[in-house]
């Protein structure tokens, strides 16, 4: 009796105790939820700049970049961006892959066993500078570097298509100055190698068509770039406008920061979004914040005679399809009375491609060559 009566006691002792516990942690998930992340997020510029650009993300944790063929890419030779940055003011030193077409690389490939390696870069800077195939300049999203696995992919699509495929880091990222990204900060990177590239190519007799590329965070930084390509090259390079490229092709593109961060998944997933504070807190300083606000939607309505060609998969948990066809919506109605073509590719659920592996779709090649058709 004794023992039933103590027992009696004791489970109510413990299950009040577990309760108290259950309660006090998931009034503190509550806090962290209502009150915290939105505190933090709200005045911590550095807290919304990680998350925007994910550089302190590296995966493989060593990726030798001065070895693409380490990364899984042959055919390829590193090099380097070298400018003084009117953003951060410091120098500034890009780290850059010239990835060579296939049959080019095929014609050359006992070179690359052989050559010494200047004699090696001058054969491939005759290569990019006389080429007679497109130059595709690789505009990467956020976290990670160059050499990371799902870009890897795409160089080879690209590389099978016969471009010349230059890619590279902006300030923060892989082997590129270690100095911490802001909107202007890699947008300015991007115009540097853009720059570079228009003017190796202008040695040649008939420069090759260039193609700017870019994916996921890459198409705000892409987007700003040529959508505001005549105040850039004035302010930053203090020239008159460099010329547009042939087209601007934007994989996974969001329509402006703002939005992408109120679609974004982790916003459903971490319980915040039901806030009513929600926009004000989470939302807002991506509108009024001047540092990172990636207005695609703006930008492209500034510069009409730019083709532009959106991929985007339907089954994208990171950027959603809607903000893609949101953006193209927007281009499309800025061209209203006329401009060059913008076209949108949606690839199906069933293709399973996601966010990072449109490089995996069976129609890309298809998708590609119909889009470049239309602007011949
Ligand atoms: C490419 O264009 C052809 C001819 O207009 C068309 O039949 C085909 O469906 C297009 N392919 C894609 C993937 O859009």
């Amino acid at each position: 009796m004794g023992r039933i009566h103590g027992a009696f006691i004791t489970v109510p002792l413990y299950t009040l105790v577990i309760l108290l516990l259950g309660a006090y942690m998931a009034a503190a998930v509550l806090a962290v939820h209502v009150v915290v992340v939105p505190l933090v997020f709200k005045y911590s510029k550095i807290f919304q700049r990680s998350l925007i650009f994910g550089n302190f993300v590296q995966w493989p944790l060593r990726i030798d970049h001065e070895d693409p063929s380490s990364s899984g890419i042959d055919g390829a030779r590193n090099l380097r961006v070298e400018f003084q940055s009117k953003i951060d003011h410091c120098a500034i030193k890009l780290g850059v892959w010239h990835i060579l077409p296939q049959t080019v690389h095929d014609r050359l490939s006992e070179a690359f066993e052989r050559t010494d390696k200047e004699e090696l870069h001058r054969m491939l800077d005759d290569e990019l500078v006389n080429s007679k195939t497109p130059i595709v300049l690789y505009c990467h999203g956020n976290s990670n570097s160059r050499g990371a696995a799902h870009r890897i992919k795409m160089y080879k699509f690209l590389k099978k298509m016969e471009f010349h495929i230059i890619a590279f880091d902006y300030r923060g990222y892989g082997d590129s100055t270690n100095v911490y990204p802001s909107e202007l900060g890699v947008v300015e990177d991007a115009l540097m190698v853009y720059e570079w590239l228009l003017n190796a190519l202008s040695r040649g007799r008939v420069p090759p068509p260039v193609y700017v590329w870019g994916h996921s965070l890459g198409t705000g930084i892409t987007s700003h770039l040529l959508g505001n390509l005549d105040v850039l090259s004035r302010r930053l390079l203090g020239r008159p406008p460099l010329p547009l490229p042939q087209a601007l092709v934007l994989e996974a593109p969001f329509n402006n920061l703002a939005d992408e961060v109120k679609h974004h998944p982790a916003a459903r997933v971490s319980l915040v979004n039901w806030l009513p504070y929600f926009d004000l807190t989470f939302v807002a300083p991506f509108r009024v914040a001047p540092q990172h606000t990636f207005r695609s939607d703006e930008y492209l309505s500034r510069v009409k005679t730019l083709p532009v060609l959106i991929l985007h998969a339907r089954d994208d948990t990171i950027v959603p399809f809607e903000v893609g066809v949101q953006l193209y919506d927007d281009v499309l109605k800025s061209r209203s009375s006329g401009g060059a073509p913008v076209v949108m590719h949606a690839f199906d659920e069933s293709q399973s491609l996601g966010h990072k592996y449109i490089c995996d779709a069976d129609n890309l090649e298809e998708v590609f060559r119909n889009f470049t058709a239309l602007i011949h």
